[in-house]
């Protein structure tokens, strides 16, 4: 009796031992109703210990020169991961000459950048680090920096078996930006959830907006071709866009076609940010843009009448997520166990 007894309690111990000893580090990454699979590069698989360790640092404000930004400094949650700056400031108040965009579902983009400068999410880290106008560090110093912070070093082990170095901080950061997935909007609920949620005006603005040819260039489930065109803003670019990386003049003008998801909170609007509200990007679009040698033949005068305007306006305030926006899972205080 008694032996039976203590082999029963020897096999509880080392059962319970063995749970503590293996935790489950995998990540499952949500993926709503109408969005295809995230691709993710096979040496950066989302885990818990990576996606908690890219949190931190892009919440970490010791990534910047004089440890004043962040990440998050830019890309706020509330803002659905942008701001409502034109230009957002850098260290020392700098400014750079682009609009911060929204991170809201970047674990999709294909390339990175208005320009398209970028080609993966891993890289795309170093440029705000280095830049002058964000965060001013060169990256040797930033890891330097970083990885004399002994929980980094025992993160960076733990999620990428590894010390801390530039392949821990590009590929953890890249991790948690793609875990900010964003598919629970009105426009989700009544398109790929199958409920009737929208008002007559929303779906008046959900019909012009596929008739109008918007969903022609802010296509798919994200609302983005992911290519680059000139909507015909100015009759003269000082920012070239896409030419910046082609030097080719038929690119001049041309911005990557951006996300419309969470855009009644990303105001103001265009690459430059020139545009202060959702009603005078409908107010610019309706009159058909500048006259541009490389602007779309898409953009042309769309004689929208002052209720299709505001019924366009309401199908993309749908766009805004606000499980999204307030998902704690997001945010600096929450871990993933
Ligand atoms: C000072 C403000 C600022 C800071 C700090 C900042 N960003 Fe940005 N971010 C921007 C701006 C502006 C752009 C647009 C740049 C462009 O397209 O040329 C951008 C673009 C991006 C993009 C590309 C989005 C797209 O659709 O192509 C990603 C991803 C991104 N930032 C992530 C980060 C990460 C990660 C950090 C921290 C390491 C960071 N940002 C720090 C302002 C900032
Ligand atoms: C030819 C492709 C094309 C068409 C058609 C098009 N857009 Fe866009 N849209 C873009 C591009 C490219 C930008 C970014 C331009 C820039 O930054 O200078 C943009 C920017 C926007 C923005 C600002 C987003 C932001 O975050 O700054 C909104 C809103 C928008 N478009 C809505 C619409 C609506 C509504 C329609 C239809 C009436 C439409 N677009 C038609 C390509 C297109």
């Amino acid at each position: 009796m008694n032996k039976h007894i203590w082999i029963i309690a020897s096999f509880v111990f080392l059962f319970s031992c063995n749970k503590e000893e293996v935790k489950d580090d995998s990540f499952v990454l949500e993926q709503p109703e109408g969005f295809p699979a995230m691709q993710i590069p096979s040496d950066n698989q989302l885990t818990k210990s990576r996606v908690n360790l890219g949190k931190k640092l892009f919440f970490d404000k010791r990534l910047s020169e004089d440890s004043t930004v962040s990440c998050a400094s830019c890309h706020l949650q509330p803002m659905g991961f942008a701001d409502n700056f034109q230009i957002s400031p850098g260290v020392h108040g700098n400014l750079g000459f682009r609009n911060t965009p929204t991170l809201t579902n970047i674990g999709y983009a294909e390339i990175f950048f208005m320009d398209g400068g970028v080609p993966t999410l891993e890289l795309q880290v170093l440029n705000p680090i280095e830049n002058p106008d964000e965060m001013n560090m060169p990256v040797p110093q930033a890891i330097e920096r970083m990885a004399a912070i002994p929980e980094y070093q025992q993160m960076a082990l733990e999620a990428y078996d590894r010390p801390f170095d530039a392949f821990v901080l590009t590929r953890a950061i890249a991790a948690y930006e793609r875990t900010l997935v964003s598919g629970n909007s009105k426009f989700d609920q009544e398109v790929y959830q199958g409920k009737n949620v929208f008002s007559q005006s929303e779906q008046n603005g959900y019909q012009l907006f596929l008739d109008k040819g918007c969903a022609d260039c802010h296509s798919g489930f994200n609302f983005t071709d992911n290519d680059f065109h000139n909507i015909g803003l100015y009759e003269i670019y000082t920012d070239i866009g896409r030419k910046r990386v082609t030097i080719l003049d038929s690119d001049e003008g041309k911005f990557k076609t951006p996300t419309l998801r969470n855009v009644e909170l990303t105001a103001p609007y265009m690459h430059d940010g020139s545009l202060a509200s959702l009603e005078e990007v409908v107010d610019f679009l309706n009159t058909g843009g500048e006259t541009h040698v490389n602007k779309s033949s898409l953009i042309q005068p769309l004689n929208l009448t002052v209720s299709e305007k505001a019924d366009l306006v309401a199908f993309l305030k749908t766009l805004t997520d606000w499980d999204f926006v307030n998902n704690e899972k997001h945010g600096i205080y929450y871990t993933y166990e």
